[in-house]
């Protein structure tokens, strides 16, 4: 009988050595969700940090990305990552509204930012570590700034001057700098999440949007519009997140290590920006499904005069002193 629990108590010991040895060589998951193509800015930097970042932890780290709303939609994904069932996310900046973080909207502002390096200027300075620093409160930590670029008009009536809007029903992210935007230019604003847009676009409940060529070629936008305005009167960019428990919970050398994957691929994502950008207009005109309009300078003119007053407006929500920062780093005004 002794002999028995003696030779069961030994084999319970040894499965227990056994699971902890393997528990040991479990990789850490980490999960990215996002809702574009892969073929986008975003999408090429979040699979830049998977290789970076599994490559430098020696297997240690797993990172699974999962692109195009595979996972969740814009409003979820946030909550998803708050709850701990997705570690990693790069949401738009205008997405940070129902989190309760309203002045990453400043970025949305039309005619804030003249080029990348404009941008690069608030991103990579006192502004952009304070903006992170908002995050924290949330249970989130800000990794990095990616950018994706500067934005387009779609509709499927010509859009030249600020009254050719008027009444028109377009898509926006969940932006109130958006919805003011829009509303300043005559047209109806509405929040949909990206997944949902190529659909709302061919069935007609939106006329049209707003996004970059590198989205709206990704998406197929472009089969389903039949004038692109080449405006550039906003931009698009990310900040990637993470969970802020799971993050201050990894050994300290992983973190070191994962902290230098994305300093890399944020490096790699807005050297290749711009390009992506530029490409994805040349596919998008050689698919021959959309007008290109370039603005006269007068109308350039006319659309600033126009949007210019959303900046005052926003001054409440945003704050005037962010505005006022983001208009010192630039040297813009509007
Ligand atoms: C959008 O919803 O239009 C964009 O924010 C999508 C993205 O992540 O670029």
């Amino acid at each position: 009988m002794r002999m028995r629990f003696l030779i069961a108590g030994l084999c319970l010991t040894t499965a227990g050595i056994t699971g902890t040895a393997l528990a040991a060589e479990e990789p850490i998951i980490i999960k990215f969700s996002h809702v574009v193509a892969t073929d986008t800015p975003k999408g090429k930097a979040a699979e830049e940090f998977k290789k970076l970042a599994e490559e430098r932890t020696h297997g240690r780290v797993k990172v699974e990305v999962y692109p195009n709303s595979q996972l969740y939609k814009d409003k979820e994904e946030l909550e998803a990552l708050q709850l701990g069932s997705v570690q990693m996310l790069a949401p738009s900046l205008a997405k940070f509204g129902p989190l309760g973080v309203r002045e990453f909207e400043v970025f949305d502002l039309p005619y804030l930012f003249d080029s990348y390096d404009d941008l690069h200027k608030v991103t990579a300075g006192p502004v952009g570590k304070q903006l992170m620093a908002k995050l924290d409160s949330k249970g989130i930590i800000g990794l990095a700034f990616w950018d994706n670029g500067f934005k387009v008009m779609t509709d499927n009536k010509p859009l030249r001057e600020p009254a050719d809007f008027r009444g028109q029903k377009m898509r926006i992210q969940s932006s109130k700098v958006l919805d003011a935007q829009f509303r300043a230019l005559g047209a109806i604003p509405q929040v949909m999440a990206f997944s949902e847009v190529y659909q709302a676009l061919q069935t007609g409940v939106v006329d049209g949007t707003e996004n970059t060529p590198s989205n709206v070629y990704t998406q197929r936008m472009n089969e389903v519009q039949k004038y692109l305005t080449l405006s550039n009167h906003g931009y698009i960019g990310y900040a990637v997140i993470v969970n802020k428990k799971f993050w201050e919970g990894l050994p300290a050398d992983i973190r070191t290590t994962l902290e230098g994957a994305m300093r890399d691929a944020t490096t790699y994502g807005n050297e290749i920006a711009k390009k992506e950008n530029d490409d994805a207009l040349e596919k998008i005109k050689a698919a021959g499904k959309t007008e290109f309009i370039t603005l006269t300078p007068e109308q350039k003119a006319d659309w600033k005069k126009a949007l210019s007053k959303v900046h005052k407006q926003q001054e409440s929500r945003i704050g005037k002193d962010l505005i006022q920062a983001i208009y010192q780093a630039t040297g813009n005004t509007m």
